[in-house]
Order: structure tokens, then C-alpha cells, then sequence
């Protein structure tokens, strides 16, 4: 069990909680994450590891709610426990300062990018981030990325806010007015298929950070699986960070869309 020592509500559906885990705490790097679970019969999520303070022995995580599970860990309060935290889990993070970074998150990709933005920021980099959404009320975390980042470019399908276009026309204009050195981008597989096809053709290394669906998270079940540059790799253990360009997403996509109808129950 571990406690959740704090919580902050960073918009409706999105919740920042701090929890007790000293070892995770001391051992985590920028990148890793944990499989938590609530209750004795949750099933076992993977989240970012957002930051970790090793004198309180608390890692913080920054979860939205999107189904049954992290609408559960969304409601609990400070005091509460969290039944399972395993971690950390993952490759690290491959920081350094390469330059102008372009970030770009849209949907479920936003709360893990955080950390990654900040992280880049923190090394020297300029760090331009690129957030997207269908509409106005589902852009997030808007103000936490501009306090770690040079700019922020809203992209809304709608144009309610920010530029009306998808996330890639964002993307597109950095890399029209500016050298980019490097992009990362989190969020829906498809996204993230088309920022990679962007990059590729102004040949700018681009990472993905993939979010499979998740088991074990230690390298045991191959839930995770995908394919990079035409070999099979596990994203809790090679991951989750890979070269976009090598990645197939139209599989991806696919494995995603596996247990659609369980988890709209
Ligand atoms: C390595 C890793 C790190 C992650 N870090 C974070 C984090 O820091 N914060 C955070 O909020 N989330 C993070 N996620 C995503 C998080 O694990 C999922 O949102 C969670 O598992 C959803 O479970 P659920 O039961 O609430 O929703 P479900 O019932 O499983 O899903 C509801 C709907 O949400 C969408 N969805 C759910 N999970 C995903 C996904 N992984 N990719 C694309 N669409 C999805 C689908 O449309 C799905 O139908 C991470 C995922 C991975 C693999
Ligand atoms: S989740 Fe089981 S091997 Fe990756």
C-alpha cells in the first residue's frame, strides 16, 4: 500500500498525486514509470513517474482520467492508499542538449509529456511544445507547460482556441520558420504516426513515446509488443521511448484497439 501524501486537481480530469514510495523515489530517472493499481481487484495501469522528492520519499504522478482505472486512482483523496505501485519500470529518458526541441502531446499523451518537456527545458534546450486537441475544453496542462518551456502553440481541430488544424500543421510551422534539432511527440498512435511521417520528410530525429496497453510491465508477457525497424520489441522493458521513424503503427493501432469493448463497460 502507499499513501497518497497530496493531491492537486490540475484541471477536471486531469489530478496531480503525490505518493509515498521511497525506493521508487530514490531510484527513478526522467522517463521511467510505475504500474499502479486500486484495489484488490484493479487491474494494473502504467503511469509516468512526473517527478520524485527523495527527502519526503514521494514520487508524483500526473494522471488523467480517460476510463474505469484512472478515473478510479482520480478519486481517491490524500490519506488514501494506493494498493500496488511497482517500479521503477522502463528505460530511461535519453536527455542532452541537442538544441531546439519540439514537443508535441495531444489526447492521453499530454500528462506523460510533462516530465519529458520539463526535463529538456532543464538541460539547456529551447523547448517549443505543440499541444492538441479536438476542442477548446480539452486542452490540459496548458500553464504547467508554458512554466517549463520557451513556447506553447494550442492546435484545435475546431479552432475554438489557439490555431485551428491538427497537430502536425503546428509542427510544420516551427519547422518552416526555425531549425528543429529534435521532436517528441506523445499521444494517440495516430498522431503520432503522422507527426513521424512530418519528420521523416525534413529528416528530424524523431522519438515516440508509446502507450501499448500494459500487463506485467517487466518483460514477461509481451502485452506490450511492437514493431520497431521491422523487429519485435516490448515497450515496458525496450521502451517506451523508441525512434518514431522505425515504428509501425498501423499495428500499433490495431493491438490498441483489442479490448474496445471491455473497456467501454
Ligand atoms: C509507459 C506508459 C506511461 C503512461 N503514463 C501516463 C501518465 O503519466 N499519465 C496518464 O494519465 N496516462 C499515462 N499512460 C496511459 C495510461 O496508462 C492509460 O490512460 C490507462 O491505462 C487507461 O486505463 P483506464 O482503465 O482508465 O482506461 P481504459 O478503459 O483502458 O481506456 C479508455 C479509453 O481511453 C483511451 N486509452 C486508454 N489508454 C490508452 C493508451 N495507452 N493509449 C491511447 N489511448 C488510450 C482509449 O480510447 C480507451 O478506449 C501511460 C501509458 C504507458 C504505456
Ligand atoms: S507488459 Fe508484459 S511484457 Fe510488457
Amino acid at each position: 500500500m502507499n499513501r497518497i501524501v497530496s493531491k492537486e486537481h490540475f484541471s477536471p480530469h486531469v489530478v496531480k498525486l503525490e505518493v509515498e514510495a521511497p525506493l521508487i523515489a530514490r531510484s527513478r530517472k526522467a522517463g521511467h514509470f510505475v504500474i499502479v493499481r486500486v484495489g484488490e481487484q484493479g487491474e494494473r495501469i502504467p503511469l509516468t513517474i512526473a517527478s520524485a522528492d527523495t527527502s519526503r520519499g514521494t514520487i508524483t504522478l500526473v494522471v488523467q482520467a480517460v476510463g474505469r482505472s484512472s478515473k478510479k486512482l482520480c478519486a481517491l483523496d490524500e490519506g488514501d492508499a494506493v494498493t500496488d505501485v511497482v517500479g521503477p519500470l522502463g528505460q530511461a529518458t535519453h536527455i542532452e542538449r541537442v538544441g531546439t526541441v519540439v514537443c508535441a502531446g495531444g489526447g492521453v499523451g499530454v500528462a506523460p509529456l510533462l516530465p519529458i518537456v520539463e526535463a529538456f527545458h532543464k538541460a539547456g534546450n529551447r523547448v517549443i511544445v505543440v499541444l492538441a486537441a479536438r476542442t477548446k475544453d480539452l486542452i490540459i496542462l496548458e500553464d504547467r507547460m508554458r512554466a517549463c518551456s520557451d513556447e506553447v502553440i494550442i492546435m484545435t481541430d475546431d479552432g475554438s482556441y489557439g490555431t485551428k488544424g491538427l497537430v502536425t500543421q503546428g509542427v510544420e510551422s516551427v519547422i518552416q520558420r526555425e531549425s528543429v534539432n529534435l521532436c517528441v511527440t506523445i499521444g494517440p498512435a495516430v498522431m503520432m504516426k503522422f507527426v513521424a511521417a512530418l519528420t521523416k520528410k525534413y529528416e528530424i530525429p524523431t522519438v515516440a513515446s508509446l502507450n501499448t496497453i500494459m500487463v506485467d510491465g517487466t518483460g514477461m508477457c509481451g502485452a506490450c509488443r511492437v514493431t520497431v525497424g521491422g523487429r519485435t520489441k516490448f515497450v515496458c522493458v525496450d521502451g517506451p521511448e523508441f525512434d518514431a521513424h522505425q515504428v509501425d503503427f498501423d499495428e500499433m493501432m490495431m493491438r490498441l484497439r483489442s479490448y474496445k469493448e471491455e473497456e467501454q463497460k
